[in-house]
């Protein structure tokens, strides 16, 4: 219907969602098996894994924010040996392609994430393996204090990072960007160099709340990524101008909660569109997007094909 290619993965249409912001497993036992079975999304991306196991920020380490949310998790999860034993395999079972998030604290944490994961996956699946799975680098994560936003704000390490990770990796390599830097294309051009087949953008927007009985920092790291319908404005501009700079597809990504949000990504240039924030309200708006995309693009009389991009055009 409005399939989608990313690198070697085909997506059945361009809804995904973005890393850290619907656990399908845990949803499973929520709301029941049927989940795994029509998942809500065209592709899923887990929470970012990173090689040891981490307990994540000091809390309180989320709150609601005048349209949206700030959070400071810091990379919290099981660590790779955890991923690949306890929910790889679970996660192969979906009926939807993969694309696993890695988050590194030096170029050789990313080589590593990439390589074990690529040996999981050849163990798993043989060598069709990058049909079903790709690999999403978060260099943006602004919750941790070295390696990963670090090297995404800075175009050379960038480059060094995904081009030793293309070395290793044939499947489906996304950089996902950071805002926080003076100039996201320059980030974007140097992923692009070093061979990576799509960008997705925007991470969270590093900000701050305080507690207004103590007049201090709310959250328990301080400082926190700001997400949610405040930040749409500035996530399709950063979109916007990754379309005129860069040749790969772009994944936006940044306060989508409705149908009309997804086709404004797609009109500033984003190929495919992540929903984060809003599934916390509804874990299955994806699937809702989806549908509500495809009533409004027949209504215009349109495709996705030609509203990619559109934003660009002259009336
Ligand atoms: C609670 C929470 C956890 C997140 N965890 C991750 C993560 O592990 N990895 C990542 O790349 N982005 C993470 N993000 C950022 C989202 O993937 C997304 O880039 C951002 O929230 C913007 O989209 P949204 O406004 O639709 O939420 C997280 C966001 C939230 C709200």
């Amino acid at each position: 219907m409005m399939p989608v290619r990313l690198g070697p993965l085909l997506l059945a249409h361009p809804i995904i969602n973005a890393s850290g912001t619907m656990e399908i497993l845990d949803l499973a036992e929520v709301l029941g098996p049927d989940v795994l079975s029509v998942p809500p999304v065209a592709a899923y991306v887990p929470k970012t894994i990173t090689m040891d196991a981490r307990t994540g920020n000091p809390a309180p380490r989320i709150l609601e924010t005048p349209g949206g949310m700030i959070n400071a998790i810091g990379l919290e999860g099981e660590g790779l040996k955890g991923f690949v034993a306890d929910r790889l395999p679970r996660l192969l079972a979906l009926p939807c392609p993969l694309i696993i998030s890695i988050g590194g604290f030096s170029l050789d944490e990313y080589v590593g994430l990439a390589a074990g994961l690529r040996e999981a996956l050849e163990a798993a699946l043989g060598d069709g393996w990058t049909a079903k799975a790709g690999l999403e680098l978060n260099i943006s994560c602004p919750n941790v204090h070295s390696g990963c936003v670090s090297i995404g704000s800075n175009p050379a390490e960038t480059e060094l990072v995904v081009g030793a990770v293309r070395k290793i990796w044939p499947g489906l390599l996304i950089a996902k960007l950071t805002p926080n830097v003076t100039d996201i294309t320059a980030i974007a051009r140097a992923a692009e160099a070093a061979g990576a087949d799509a960008v997705a953008a925007v991470n969270t927007y590093k900000g701050l709340v305080i507690d207004r009985k103590t007049l201090r920092p709310y959250l328990g790291n301080v400082t926190g990524g700001l997400s949610g319908p405040a930040i749409k404005p500035l996530a399709l501009r950063a979109v916007y101008e990754l379309y005129e700079t860069v040749g790969i597809p772009i994944v936006g990504m940044g306060g989508v909660a409705t149908a009309r949000d997804v086709l404004e990504f797609m009109a500033c240039g984003a190929a495919a569109v992540a929903v984060g924030s809003a599934a916390f309200r509804d874990p299955s708006v994806g699937a809702s997007l989806a549908v509500d995309l495809w009533d409004e693009l027949t209504a215009r009389g349109t495709s996705v094909a030609d509203v990619v991009g559109v934003a660009h055009r002259p009336v």
